[in-house]
């Protein structure tokens, strides 16, 4: 910063709020009327800060309506403690560091700004502001009318008064903060947007700048983050769940969001300074997407599938990919434990002949499931939690699968398909897609249930030989079913759904929806969101589904450097012979290497010669290679 002087405004600049609306909300909590003062004194304040009244007129009318008195102002300063802008707050290093060359030039009061700025190391005699003059009961009942902060102009005259020599650039978000540039004190204004973004001061600014750390960025001082967050540029597609669209935003990021999906061509021309793509089932991710994309290093599929992404590619790309996969289980689980009482009671061939009037009051062949015996085969997510709550309503549990699982409670594995099918009253099926799975469930299999079965598919639909149901069904064979996927389904709501299952009465269709409840969408949106905020902003690339999997520690006074490179010999020799030749001191490393690629990160202590992030770069078998801090 040298022969470099920074003017900075304080509300809505360093701290979040104007200040005089705050003080109005605490001074006038118990008065009648606080609602429509507030909003007067708010009124006001936008008018002046709209440059539509002058400060002094502003400044005046707002403390008559005030009532505050010092005590209110202890309050204040308790309560914008924790108002302070984040990209200030996370970059006080920075103030501390070059606190002689920071001035707070403010059209507030000094009684609470100082408080607060104080403890970023700014010093008193570098914050200019009002002061209040009081009554002998303390009330507020004026201002010091002799400062030139309450005039027009007046941080104009302050700034002049400074004679500061080298380059003055004023940072605010308010006409006042313009003026200083305009009337030629300052030499560039940045209009500070992170808290209120006003059309008639960003028109006029120099430049405009999303937060304090985008100002640090620009001229590469020392700062809190690598990268400011407003620079990466989120496309969020097919109408995400609104929670997970509000956690990228609040992490900062610039986020775009479209209601529907993108052609091909369409995602191409849009994708192309996208960091971060959000997507459901229905945006098919290709490999000319990918190359179209020049920045992109994560996409969240925020469902369970990711067949509509060339996952292939993804990775060699180095583009990380996440989606969902137990956002949903506990709504597939839920529904599975419904449909049994449902099928067992008879609920649904009755239901059916209620609707055409015929009375059946009967007990025959319904049954409670307490005490009966439930077969899962694919103990995953699903299979297995839906195991726990078996137990609890007092059913006996027995699962295959064919990769050893942990036995949840007192579930019993069974060592064939076989077997379970021929001890169990209830089959429900919780594999995953994989082709191998294709009519697993056919005439051999119903043969070995015992009569009287109910079974159960929530799974996919080529998992079950439909001809082979059909027959069983036919036959009386099975109590009840439920099937909520199928061999083909409609692509969209306007198809027919065409299926021999249709016209059982003691089958429920339900149109593949175990996993679309309110809770899913939303854990889904969360989940995906959270996922790729971790990924971007430390690397952790846990449960990605094409990139080795590596859980990170927190980032703490250390620089991280990111290296995703193709899997061939000798590539982590060359990074620890870089690391060494910049003396960079190695303070955590971790690698991961799957088929296609490998994943090294290494922590370092800040202080090495910068030069080592180009160096990395250019490693033969570079993919990717990004610094965080
Ligand atoms: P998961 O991958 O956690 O579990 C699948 C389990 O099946 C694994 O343990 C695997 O070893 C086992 N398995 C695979 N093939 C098998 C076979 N032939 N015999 C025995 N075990 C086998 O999957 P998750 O999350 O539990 O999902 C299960 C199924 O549910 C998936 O097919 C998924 O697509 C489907 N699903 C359906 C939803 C719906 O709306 N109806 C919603 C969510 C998931």
């Amino acid at each position: 910063m040298n022969n470099k002087f920074l003017i900075v405004d304080f509300d809505s600049t360093f701290v979040q709020v104007e200040t005089l609306d705050e003080l109005a909300a605490i001074a006038l909590a118990e008065h009648p009327e606080s609602e429509r003062v507030i909003e007067k004194i708010r009124t006001i304040t936008a008018q002046g800060m709209d440059g539509k009244i002058s400060l002094a007129e502003s400044l005046d009318e707002r403390l008559k309506l005030l009532s505050a008195n010092k005590k209110h102002i202890e309050q204040l300063v308790i309560s914008l403690a924790d108002k302070v802008s984040p990209s200030f707050k996370r970059n006080g290093v920075f103030l501390e560091q070059f606190a002689d060359s920071i001035y707070i030039v403010s059209s507030g009061f000094k009684e609470y700004i100082l408080p607060i700025v104080s403890k970023f190391g700014i010093k008193e005699d570098h914050v200019f502001a009002n002061t209040f003059t009081y009554d002998e009961a303390g009330n507020i009942n004026g201002l010091d009318a002799s400062n030139p902060l309450c005039q027009d102009q007046g941080k104009v005259r302050v700034v002049n008064s400074l004679n500061l020599e080298g380059s003055v650039w004023a940072v605010g978000d308010g006409i006042t903060d313009y003026e200083i540039r305009a009337a030629g004190a300052a030499d560039i204004f940045y209009a500070f947007t992170e808290n209120v973004e006003r059309t008639s001061v960003t028109a006029k600014a120099d430049v405009v700048i999303k937060n304090f750390d985008e100002f640090l960025y620009m001229h590469d001082f020392p700062r809190a983050i690598s990268y400011p967050r407003n620079r990466i540029k989120i496309l969020l597609l097919e109408n995400l769940h609104p929670n997970g669209i509000k956690m990228l935003e609040h992490e900062g990021y610039t986020v775009e969001t479209l209601k529907g999906s993108l052609s091909e061509d369409e995602l191409c021309a849009k994708i192309k300074d996208v960091t971060i793509l959000g997507i459901r089932s229905k945006t098919t991710v290709t490999k000319k997407v990918l190359d179209a994309a020049e920045r992109l290093i994560s996409i969240g599929c925020f469902c369970i599938g990711t067949n509509q992404v060339d996952l292939d590619y993804a990775t060699q790309k180095g583009v990380c990919v996440f989606n969902a996969p137990f956002s949903n289980t506990r709504s597939v689980v839920e529904m599975v434990i419904g449909e049994i009482i449902m099928l067992m009671r008879k609920v649904v061939s009755k239901n059916a002949q209620l609707h055409q009037g015929k009375w059946d009051k009967s007990a025959d062949n319904c049954f409670e499931l307490r005490g009966k015996k439930l077969g899962i085969v694919g103990y995953g997510n699903i299979g297995s939690q839906l195991s726990v709550l078996a137990e609890a309503m007092g059913m006996q549990v027995y699962y295959y699968d064919v990769m050893e699982k942990l036995q949840l409670g007192n579930a019993r594995k069974c060592d064939t398909m076989d077997e379970l099918l021929s001890s169990v009253d209830i089959v429900t099926l919780h594999v995953d897609g994989r082709k191998s799975n294709a009519k697993i469930i056919g005439e051999h299999e119903f043969k070995m249930m015992k009569d009287n079965v109910i079974f159960i598919n929530l799974s996919r639909g080529h998992v079950v030989d439909i001809d082979a149901m059909v027959k069983v069904l036919d036959s009386g064979k099975i109590l009840g079913a439920a099937v909520d996927v199928f061999p083909v389904e409609p692509k969209n709501n306007q198809e027919e759904f065409v299926s021999a299952l249709r016209g059982y009465d003691n089958v429920i269709l339900s149109p593949h929806i175990g996993g679309s409840t309110e809770e899913a969408q939303l854990n889904i949106g969360e989940f995906v969101a959270r996922r790729l905020t971790s990924y971007v902003n430390g690397g952790d690339s846990t449960q990605s589904v094409n990139l080795p999997n590596i859980q990170l520690p927190e980032l703490r006074k250390a620089h991280r450097l990111i290296h995703l490179h193709r899997n061939v010999p000798g590539v982590l020799a060359q990074i620890n012979q870089m690391l060494a030749s910049h003396q960079a001191n190695i303070l955590g490393q971790y690698l991961k290497t799957n088929e296609q690629v490998g994943y090294v990160i290494s922590d370092i202590d800040v202080e090495y010669d910068k030069d080592l992030i180009n160096q990395l770069k250019k490693i033969d078998g570079t993919i990717k290679s990004r610094v965080l801090y």
